[in-house]
């Protein structure tokens, strides 16, 4: 078969067969995310220690309240245990201890980009498990996908193929048809994550908004207008930009108020996100000279899938530690076993409530996945002015935070 014929025939040629059977592979694999029960839940519990500890109070004085009716208990199993916490649970009793960890009024939303345009480096990964620490220690998320392969939809419990129509994502108010975001938000299974979801039609807005942004560069900070319309209820917005650079990913750049960069510390990806920094540098600055000024109150390097047993990833770990010094974070998310597998299964490490694989490995990666998002929390709080005397309390005060 001739080019010519693989483009313009009707019918039945390799690539239309191999979409529609691969697009029922997919459909599978997806359904299996949500059958039976339909809508996805979170199964998760947390016991009396972990539920006291997110909650900032002891498990004696829970029990004391709980005893004296002043707090709901967990429902009992069959056999008569508790079965735990959940996050519903918690957050009632953070709501009657006051120990909402939630931002002052007057403190900015933080708008939190993990952007980079390699593909496959772990900005999904990143993106989902940081909503779920936030969320879980109490804050208020907003997460976007605006990723046309739409995993993070389906990782909170939509299915894309079935469920998400134009009109659910950003579509309409990218092309100026909604005024607010308000339509786009919804629940998910995760107690503390709205998300607006994507789907895979959502990569036509790419070209549907390069037609109508010739001069019009006001049209990239739509994104940033559009988060600004909803953004008073949230702590953190978290978007989870497409790979390559593209008008949807600079949108991101543009709305972010903070970056996260994700690089896993092999030799082709840093590549990538060393071009990646050149073509960010000359974004931002051919975007000031048409009046769209992108700063960041804080900007990371993250250390990403990093597999300790090979010894090149080592080396590039140790250059990347001396070279970008404070501007990386200390801890680097390891190439896991727990996160491929939970992945794989469209979920979340955060969403296990234990090992898929063995103890050990389950265990070293919540610490590492809790260490990265502790030091993402601590950046982010330090943008909020009413939370300067609590980090100087905690210990946490640095001066300069930013750049
Ligand atoms: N730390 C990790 N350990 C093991 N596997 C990981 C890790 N982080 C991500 N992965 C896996 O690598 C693949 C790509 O990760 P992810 O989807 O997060 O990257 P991405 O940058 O969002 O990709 P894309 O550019 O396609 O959106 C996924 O299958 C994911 O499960
Ligand atoms: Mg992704």
């Amino acid at each position: 078969m001739t080019v010519a014929n693989l483009l313009s025939g009707s019918g039945v040629y390799p690539i239309d067969l191999v979409k529609r059977r691969s697009e029922e592979v997919l459909r599978s694999l997806r359904n299996n995310v949500f059958a039976p029960e339909g809508r996805k839940t979170l199964r998760r519990c947390w016991n009396i220690q972990e539920a006291a500890k997110l909650v900032g109070r002891s498990a004696q004085t829970i029990r004391n309240t709980e005893a004296a009716g002043l707090l709901a208990t967990p429902p009992r199993l069959a056999n008569g245990r508790r079965e735990g916490y959940s996050l519903e649970l918690i957050n009632n009793m953070r709501a009657y201890f006051s120990t909402r960890p939630w931002r002052a009024d007057d403190d900015e939303p933080v708008v939190l980009s993990f952007s980079n345009f390699k593909g496959g480096v772990g900005k999904s990964a990143f993106a989902t498990h940081s909503a779920q620490y936030f969320a879980t220690r109490g804050y208020r998320v907003l997460l976007i996908d605006l990723d046309s392969q739409a995993s993070t939809t389906t990782l909170f419990g939509y299915n894309p193929d079935l469920e998400i129509e134009k009109e659910h994502t950003l579509t309409p108010y990218l092309l100026g048809d909604e005024s607010t975001l308000e339509y786009a938000v919804r629940h998910t299974h995760w107690p503390g994550i709205d998300m607006i979801p994507s789907a895979l039609h959502f990569y036509n807005a790419e070209y549907e908004m390069a037609a109508q942004v010739s001069g019009n560069v006001t049209l990239l900070e739509s994104l940033k207008f559009g988060i600004a319309t909803i953004a008073d209820r949230y702590d953190l917005i978290i978007l989870d930009p497409p790979p390559a650079l593209g008008l949807i990913s600079i949108s991101a750049l543009i709305a972010a108020s903070a970056l996260v960069i994700p690089v896993p510390p092999s030799n082709t990806d840093f590549a990538s996100t060393t071009h990646f920094f050149s073509m960010l540098l000359d974004t931002l600055g051919t975007l000031r000279k048409h009046g769209v000024d992108a700063r960041y109150k804080f900007f990371r390097l993250a250390l990403s899938k990093y597999d300790e047993r090979k010894s090149t990833q080592v080396a590039i770990a140790d250059v990347m530690k001396r070279v970008f010094g404070e501007y990386l974070l200390k801890t680097p998310v390891k190439d896991s076993a727990e996160i491929d597998n939970a992945s794989a299964r469209f979920e979340t490490v955060y969403e296990q409530q234990g090992p898929l694989t063995s103890r050990e490995t389950h265990q070293r990666c919540l610490e590492f996945l809790d260490g990265v998002n502790r030091e993402i929390e601590i950046l982010v709080r330090h943008t909020w002015p009413s939370q300067q005397a609590a980090l100087r309390e905690e210990g946490l005060l640095k001066e300069n935070t930013h750049g």
